[in-house]
């Protein structure tokens, strides 16, 4: 098994490895390079729904999204999936999975079985590179601060996002919830900080007045936005990319209309922020 890095800020591509054979110095391997790049990228796995579970439960219990339909007999893999006449795509815009839990999803497990002949690429972004990168003043600005996360503006029944989407979101009436964690994470696992705020689910900082908020968040989201923290995945048919939620954002870019792209994804469960 070999691992290599694929860019300065976040991810690494292993090769040589079977997913559905891995054994524990293997699996352990792969774990402390997930700790160290936060996303990690396999070409050409060939795995049944079964053997996605099976990789998904070595890094713990499972998740399950409320939101997304499930394929059908595996209530524990959601379905990523734009058909060729559909416009809106899942996951179109910076955001990372979860953040509006209390207990925010560990990571995600995406298998790609259809992929467009051109387009429908995924941007990583690694909050752990972007963080390390502010000035000390922005960082002592942010110590101490926590946001509120949400998501009825993106699955609530009503919601704008979810009429363009079509109704294609379940569930919607239980999105509903809303969670407060810090600006800055301290990696629960590493304890190497990370920004944990993102475009997609964070509302607002606690204890600041609306304009104030929104003026940092855009701050730090320019900031983020920047190319030099981005790594751009192609996807193939049979590649998996597994992400930390935690130390990370993704965008699933949506180029490539008149085209099916079909991934099926596994959240991980995670543990409290603090
Ligand atoms: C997601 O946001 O989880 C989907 C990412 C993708 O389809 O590339």
């Amino acid at each position: 098994m070999e691992i290599s890095k694929a860019s300065d800020a976040v991810g690494a591509e292993v090769t040589d490895v079977n997913l559905s054979q891995i054994g524990d110095d293997q699996f352990a391997e792969i774990r402390l390079a997930f700790h160290d790049h936060g996303a990690l990228f396999f070409r050409d796995q060939d795995l049944s729904p079964e053997q996605h579970i099976e990789f998904a439960e070595r890094w713990g219990d499972i998740d399950i999204n409320r939101f997304f339909t499930p394929v059908e007999g595996y209530p524990q893999i959601a379905k990523v999936l734009k058909e060729a006449d559909q416009e809106m795509n899942i996951g179109g815009g910076w955001h990372t999975d979860h953040s509006y839990d209390h207990v925010p999803a560990m990571g995600s497990v995406l298998y790609a079985l259809e992929i467009p002949p051109a387009g429908g690429d995924t941007l990583f972004a690694g909050m752990q590179a972007a963080y390390a990168a502010l000035d000390d003043e922005m960082k002592a600005r942010l110590e101490g601060l926590n946001a509120r996360h949400g998501n009825a503006h993106i699955f609530g029944r009503d919601s704008d996002y979810q009429k363009k989407f079509g109704g294609r979101f379940g569930n919607t009436e239980s999105a509903v919830q809303e969670a407060v964690h810090p600006v800055v994470l301290a990696h629960p696992d590493t304890g190497v900080k990370g920004l944990y705020v993102n475009p997609g689910f964070t509302l607002a900082i606690e204890g600041m007045e609306p304009e104030e908020s929104n003026a940092l968040l855009a701050e730090l989201y320019a900031h983020i936005m920047q190319p030099k923290f981005h790594f751009r995945y192609k996807w193939s048919k049979g590649a998996l990319a597994m992400w930390d939620n935690r130390s990370t954002w993704h965008y699933a870019l949506n180029d490539y209309q008149g085209h099916r792209r079909y991934l099926n994804r596994i959240t991980v469960a995670g543990v409290p922020l603090h």
